[in-house]
C-alpha cells in the first residue's frame, strides 16, 4: 500500500516506518522535525518536512491510499502549562490533515490516541468502554481528535482506528527514545545506568500500590508496531474503531529500577521526590478488544527485555 506517516521521524512512528517498509509498503513521512530526527526516518523512506498544517500539497502530491497519523506533541506536563501548542498542533494539525486527506480522496486512518484520554481509572484493568475524562490538555486534546475520527467516519465515509497506547518502551530497527527534552520513566533510568545523569528522582512512593510507586503498563514498540500493520486494513468504511494497546501486566517504578539494574549491571542511584500533578496511582490496559478482533498478542511482555533492547540502542548512539 502507498502509505503517508505523519510523525515518522519521532520515536513511535520511525518504528512503524521501518515495519511499513519490512512489509513493503512504499512509505512517504511527513514530519515537521520539532521533536523528530531526520536520521531517524529510515532508509527507503521519503521524508516531506513539513507540518500537519502543511500536509494538503503533500498529500495531493503522494495520493496515499492510507495515513499512519503519529504527529503530535505529547508531553503532559507541557500541555498544562502552554495549552495553546497543544490544541493547535494535536487538534488544529489534524483537522487540516483530515481535510487534506478528504481533498487526496484519502479515508483510511490509523491513529496514536493514548490512555491519557482516560484520565484517572475507576478500575483497572481499562476497557475502551471505560469513560473518557482527561485529567490534562494533553489526553484532551487527543480524545478530541478521536471524536473528529468518529464524525469523519460517519460524514465522509473514513475508516479509521485510534489506538490508545499506554506506556510504550523499548526499541526495535536500532530505533529508540531519543527526546531532546525526557521525561519517560526508563530513558531516565538507564541514562541514570550510564552515568549522564545523577539520579532518578522516584515521584512519590505513599500511593495505594504494594510497594507505594506508581503502575504502568509498559508495552514494547515492536508489538506496537504489530498492532498498526494489523489495524491499517481492517475497519470498513463509514467505521471508527477503537483499541487500547498494553501488555495488561503492570508494573512499579520501583520494579522499573530494578530490571534497569538487572540489566545494565549498573547502580541506579534513587531519590524518593513529590508525586508528580495528575500521575494517577495505576494506569493498566486490558488489551482484549484488539485480541479478539485482529489477533494482535504481545511478544515482548517481559519488563527486562523491554529494558534491554533499550539499554542496547542508547548504547550504540
Ligand atoms: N516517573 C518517576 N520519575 C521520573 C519519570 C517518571 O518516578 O523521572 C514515574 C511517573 O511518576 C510514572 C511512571 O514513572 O508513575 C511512568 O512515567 P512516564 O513519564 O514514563 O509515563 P507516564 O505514565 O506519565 O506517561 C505515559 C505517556 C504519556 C501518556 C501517559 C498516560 O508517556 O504520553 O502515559 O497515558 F499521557
Amino acid at each position: 500500500m502507498r502509505v503517508l506517516v505523519a510523525g515518522g521521524a519521532g520515536y513511535i512512528g520511525s518504528v512503524v516506518t521501518a515495519a511499513l517498509l519490512t512489509a513493503r509498503h512504499e512509505v512517504t513521512v511527513l514530519d515537521d522535525l520539532s521533536t523528530g530526527h531526520a536520521d531517524a526516518v529510515p532508509a527507503g523512506a521519503t521524508l516531506a518536512a513539513v507540518s500537519l498544517h502543511e500536509s494538503a500539497p503533500v498529500l495531493a502530491e503522494v495520493r496515499p491510499e492510507a495515513v499512519l497519523h503519529f504527529a503530535a506533541k505529547s508531553l503532559v506536563g507541557a500541555s498544562q502549562q502552554r495549552p495553546h501548542e497543544y490544541w493547535e498542533t494535536n487538534v488544529g494539525g489534524s483537522l487540516a490533515l483530515l481535510e487534506a486527506m478528504k481533498a487526496a480522496d484519502c479515508r483510511r486512518i490509523v491513529f496514536s490516541s493514548t490512555a491519557a484520554t482516560y484520565g484517572e481509572p475507576e478500575s483497572v484493568p481499562i476497557r475502551e468502554d471505560a469513560p473518557t475524562r482527561p485529567t490534562n490538555t494533553y489526553g484532551a486534546s487527543k480524545l478530541a481528535v478521536d471524536h473528529m475520527l468518529t464524525s469523519y467516519a460517519v460524514a465522509h465515509g473514513f475508516a479509521a482506528v485510534s489506538l490508545r497506547y499506554f506506556n510504550v518502551a523499548g526499541a526495535a530497527y536500532g530505533l529508540g527514545e531519543r527526546h531532546a527534552t525526557e521525561t519517560h520513566l526508563i530513558p531516565i533510568a538507564l541514562e541514570v545506568a550510564a552515568g549522564k545523569r545523577e539520579a532518578l528522582t522516584v515521584y512519590g512512593e505513599d500511593y495505594p500500590t504494594p510497594d507505594g510507586t506508581c503502575i504502568r503498563d509498559y508495552v514494547h514498540v515492536e508489538d506496537l508496531a504489530d498492532a498498526h500493520l494489523l489495524a491499517l486494513p481492517a475497519p470498513a468504511e463509514g467505521e471508527h474503531r477503537i483499541y487500547n494497546l498494553g501488555n495488561g501486566t503492570g508494573f512499579s517504578v520501583q520494579e522499573v529500577v530494578d530490571a534497569v539494574r538487572q540489566v545494565t549491571g549498573h547502580p541506579v542511584p534513587v531519590v524518593v521526590g513529590e508525586r508528580r500533578a495528575g500521575d494517577p496511582a495505576q494506569l493498566v490496559a486490558s488489551s482484549d478488544r484488539i485480541r479478539a478482533d485482529l489477533g494482535w498478542a504481545p511478544r515482548h511482555t517481559d519488563l527486562a527485555g523491554i529494558v534491554r533492547d533499550a539499554w542496547t540502542v542508547s548504547q550504540a548512539r
